[in-house]
C-alpha cells in the first residue's frame, strides 16, 4: 500500500518549532505540531482533527507517536528500540515533512531523526478523499555503528478521550472455525492486548480489526466510531492502554496502538536496511454504517484485484469428498455442477502425490505431482470434461508446506522453518523457509507447473494449513532468527506476487485453514478469500455479519455445505448475502433439494450484482445488543435492492423490530419478488408498489419458524404513476 505511483511534484519543507501539520483525510483528520524540543505533538484527531489550531503552550499536548523514553514513563511506547550502544531509550526530533498530492489525496512524510543517534523515523499518511480512509504507516532506517534491536514497532498510535459508556468491539475466538467471533466489551483502567500469534494463519483467531467507540454505544447511523484494520499477513496487535482521570465520570485517556506484534519477533535492523511497518487503515466516521461505506469502498479502490468484476459461483469439492475421490467420481462432479449451472469446479486437497499418495492430510503435500492412482488421466483430462460441460476449472494448491512423508522432505528436509529442536508437526506437515529464494522458486512454481498442466484453469485457491511453532531459518544468522515473522511475511507476499503477475486472468481465492488470512494486506494479490471452515449457516449469519463490516461480499466467499444439517434452503439464503458457493455431495440430493440449489444458482446470478457491489445496509444484527434469534440486511444499488431476512430461532417476544429503509423513492414504483428458503423453495411475484409500500413491506416479519429464510428482490420499475 505503499508503493504508489506518485507525481514527482513532491513539495519538501523542513519543520521548525511551531510548526503544524493537518492530516485532511476529508471529513476528518488529525493535526500534529512540532514541540520546542522537536517532539511531535498531537493537537487534533477526529472530525475536526485535522483543522485544530494550537491553543496552548505545545507542552500541554500528548506526544504524537510515543518512543520508549520520550514521554509518559509509565506507559508502553509505539517504538522501543536497543541502539547499537546500548542505549534503551530514543527521543525524536521532527526534521521535515513531504507532500505529496495523489489523484484520490495526498501522501504525507514526517521525517525525524534520534536527538543522539542516525537513527530515523519516517511517519507516513496516505489519505483517500473518496473513502475517507487513512492508511498509515512508518518507515525505520540508520546508520548507526552496528545493527539496532527493534523490539516494539507500531504503525499508529494515537491518544483519544473515552467516555466512562465506551464501547470496543473485537473479533477474536477459539482459533480454527470460530473466526470473526463478536466481542463488545467496555473500557478498563490498564492496557487490553488484543493479538494473534502463530505467523502463517493468525486470524483464524483474530481478525485484524477493531472498532472503538469513545463516546459510547455507537449506531448504524450514529456515534462515533473508530475502524481500524491492520493490512497484515502475519500476527498482529492491539494495545488499548486506558488510564481514568481522577474525577469521577470524567473520560479516560486511550492511548491506542496498532501493528504488527513484536512478540517473538524482535527484529535486528542492519545500518542502511530499510523497516517499513505494516499499513494500519482506519476512519474516524459518524455511524458504523459510515465506517463500513468507507472500508468497502477503499478495499474496492486500493485492495481487491479486479474490483468491478462479478465473482463467480465456484462449485467445490472439499466437503463432498473430502481425500476420498477419483477420476470418476471428480468428472461426474464437474458435470452435476455445470447443470446447476455453477460457473467454477474447484478441485480441493488430495489431487497429487505419487510416490506418498495424497489419500488423507498424512502425506504427499510438496509433491505437486498427478496422483494417477485417482486420475489417470490429469488435470488436463479434468479441466477438458469441465470446458466441455460449460464450466470453468480451479484447482487447490498449498504452495508453502510439505508432509515429512513426501519426496519434497527426503530431497530437502534443510528447506523447513525449524530450530535445532525436533519440528514440531502440526497437520502431519512443516512450513516451507520462505526466507530461503529456492523456497520461495519452488512455491511460485509450484502454480506455474500446476496450471501449466492444465492450460485451461481458472480459478486457483491457495492454502496453508499450519502455524509456526519452531521459528528459525538456515537463512538468517543465529543473531537474529526472530526476523523471521516479519520477512517471512514479506518474503510470501513476493511469492503471491510473482504468482498474481504470472497469471493476471486467473483468479485467486485466499484460505488459510479457513479465514486465518483474512487481512488488507494479502487480499491484495488475491479476489476472495474463504472466510471460515465453519459453513453451518447459523454461524455463518453471524461471521459475515462481523466480516462485512471492513470487507465487501464480493471477497467474502460463502458456499452452501451440510455442516449443522440445517434445511438447505436456509444454508442457500445465507450464502447468497456474500460470494456464493456449493460445496455438497451432488450426487446425494434430494429432487426437493436440487429445486432448492437450482433455484438458489439462479437466483445468485440475479442478485450478485446488488451483493457484491451494493451498499450493504445492516437492519437486524444476529450479534449485538439483540436476543439474536433474527438477523437482517440489504444491497442497495442505483434504486433496486435485495434483502435478506432469517429467523434463526424461533420468534421471542423481544425481538428487535426492523427499521424503517428509506432509500425507497416515494415516488417510484417497485416490483418486488420474494423467496422463502427453507425445506423447499418458494418464490412469488410480489407485484408493484410505491416506495412507501415497499419500505412498508420490508419492514414487517413474516418469518415465524426457526432456520427459515426469505429474500426480497425489489426492482424500480418506473415512476409511481404507471403502476
Ligand atoms: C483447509 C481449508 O480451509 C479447506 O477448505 C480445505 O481446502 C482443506 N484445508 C483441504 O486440506
Amino acid at each position: 500500500m505503499s508503493n504508489d505511483q506518485e507525481s514527482t511534484d513532491a513539495l519538501r519543507q523542513e519543520l521548525r518549532t511551531g510548526e503544524t501539520i493537518h492530516v485532511d483525510a476529508h471529513g476528518w483528520g488529525l493535526t500534529w505540531a512540532v514541540r520546542d524540543d522537536g517532539q511531535l505533538a498531537q493537537v487534533g484527531l477526529g472530525p475536526n482533527g485535522h483543522t485544530a489550531q494550537v491553543e496552548v503552550p505545545l507542552a500541554f499536548y500528548p506526544l504524537a507517536y510515543r518512543t520508549w523514553g520520550s514521554a509518559d514513563p509509565f506507559r508502553e511506547a509505539a517504538l522501543r528500540v536497543t541502539h547499537a550502544d546500548g542505549t534503551l531509550t530514543t527521543r525524536l526530533r521532527a526534521q521535515a515533512l513531504t507532500r505529496t498530492a495523489l489523484p484520490d489525496g495526498e501522501h504525507l512524510k514526517i521525517e525525524c531523526r534520534d536527538e543522539l543517534f542516525d537513527f530515523n523515523v519516517e511517519h507516513n499518511f496516505r489519505t483517500h478523499h473518496d473513502s475517507g480512509i487513512i492508511e498509515q504507516w512508518v518507515e525505520i532506517e540508520h546508520g548507526e555503528s552496528g545493527p539496532v534491536l527493534l523490539h516494539d514497532y507500531d504503525s499508529a498510535c494515537q491518544l483519544l478521550l473515552a467516555a466512562p459508556e465506551a464501547e470496543l468491539i473485537q473479533f477474536g475466538g477459539s482459533g480454527w472455525a470460530d473466526e470473526w467471533r463478536w466481542t463488545t466489551e467496555g473500557l478498563h483502567p490498564g492496557i487490553r492486548t488484543l493479538s494473534s500469534l502463530g505467523g502463517v494463519q493468525p486470524h483464524l483467531q483474530r481478525a485484524p480489526m477493531l472498532m472503538l467507540c469513545p463516546d459510547g454505544p455507537s449506531h448504524e447511523d450514529s456515534g462515533t466510531t473508530i475502524g481500524m484494520s491492520i493490512a497484515w499477513g502475519g500476527n498482529t496487535r492491539f494495545r488499548v492502554d486506558v488510564r481514568p482521570k481522577p474525577e469521577p465520570g470524567s473520560p479516560s485517556e486511550v492511548v491506542l496502538t496498532a501493528g504488527a506484534n513484536p512478540y517473538g519477533a524482535e527484529y535486528l535492523l542492519e545500518p542502511g536496511q530499510r523497516f517499513v511497518t505494516p499499513t494500519v487503515a482506519w476512519i474516524w466516521s459518524d455511524g458504523r454504517s459510515a465506517m463500513t461505506d468507507a472500508f468497502h469502498s477503499w478495499t474496492r479502490a486500493r485492495v481487491l484485484r479486479d474490483p468491478e468484476q462479478s465473482r463467480a459461483i465456484v462449485a467445490n469439492n472439499w466437503e463432498a469428498t473430502f481425500f476420498d475421490f477419483d477420476e470418476d467420481r471428480i468428472k461426474g462432479l464437474i458435470k452435476q455442477s455445470a447443470e446447476l449451472d455453477a460457473e467454477v469446479f474447484l478441485l480441493d486437497d488430495g489431487w497429487f502425490g505419487s510416490e506418498h499418495p495424497r489419500n488423507d492430510d498424512e502425506q504427499g503435500l510438496g509433491d505437486w505431482e498427478i496422483n494417477t492412482n485417482k486420475l489417470p488421466n490429469g488435470l488436463d483430462s479434468l479441466a477438458e470434461t469441465a470446458e466441455q460441460a460449460g464450466i470453468r476449472f480451479g484447482i487447490w494448491v498449498e504452495p508453502e508446506m510439505v508432509n515429512q512423508r513426501s519426496r519434497l522432505y527426503d530431497d530437502h528436509p534443510d528447506w523447513v522453518v525449524r530450530d535445532g529442536h525436533d519440528p514440531a508437526l502440526h497437520r502431519n506437515q512443516l512450513y516451507l523457509d520462505p526466507l530461503l529464494s529456492e523456497v520461495t522458486d519452488f512455491e511460485s512454481n509450484v502454480i506455474d507447473q500446476t496450471l501449466a498442466s492444465a492450460p485451461s484453469t481458472s480459478y486457483v485457491k491457495w492454502d496453508a494449513n499450519r502455524p509456526i511453532t519452531d521459528p528459525g531459518s538456515g537463512a538468517l544468522p543465529r543473531d537474529r532468527q526472530s526476523n523471521l515473522f516479519v520477512d517471512g511475511v514479506h518474503r510470501t507476499w513476493d511469492v503471491m506476487r510473482r504468482v498474481a503477475e504470472a497469471h493476471p486472468s486467473v483468479d485467486l481465492m485466499l484460505c488459510a485453514s479457513g479465514g486465518g488470512r483474512s487481512d488488507h494486506g494479502t487480499l491484495r494479490y488475491f479476489h476472495e478469500f474463504w472466510t471460515s471452515d465453519n459453513t453451518d449457516p447459523v454461524t455463518r449469519i453471524r461471521m459475515q455479519w462481523a466480516c462485512l463490516h471492513f470487507f465487501p461480499a464480493s471477497a467474502v466467499a460463502a458456499h452452501v455445505t451440510r455442516w449443522g444439517e440445517r434445511p438447505l434452503g436456509f444454508a442457500c439464503a445465507v450464502a447468497l448475502s456474500a460470494r456464493f458457493g456449493i460445496d455438497l455431495d451432488l450426487t446425494s440430493l434430494t429432487d426437493g433439494e436440487s429445486d432448492v440449489l437450482r433455484a438458489s444458482v439462479e437466483m445468485a446470478k440475479r442478485t450478485r450484482d446488488l451483493v457484491q457491489f451494493g451498499k450493504l445496509t445492516r437492519l437486524i444484527s444476529p450479534t449485538d445488543g439483540t436476543d439474536g434469534s433474527r438477523a437482517a440486511l440489504a444491497f442497495i444499488r442505483d434504486s433496486d435492492a435485495v434483502v435478506f431476512r432469517y429467523q434463526i430461532d424461533s420468534p421471542t417476544s423481544d425481538s428487535a423490530p426492523l427499521p424503517q429503509m428509506d432509500c425507497f423513492d416515494p415516488g417510484l414504483s417497485y416490483r418486488v419478488h420474494r423467496t422463502e428458503l427453507n425445506d423447499t423453495v418458494r418464490s412469488r411475484d410480489e407485484g408493484l408498489h410505491g416506495g412507501g409500500g415497499v419500505a412498508d413491506m420490508v419492514q414487517s416479519w413474516p418469518l415465524t419458524e426457526a432456520l427459515s429464510a426469505d429474500i426480497l428482490e425489489i426492482r424500480a420499475d418506473g415512476p409511481l404513476l404507471r403502476n
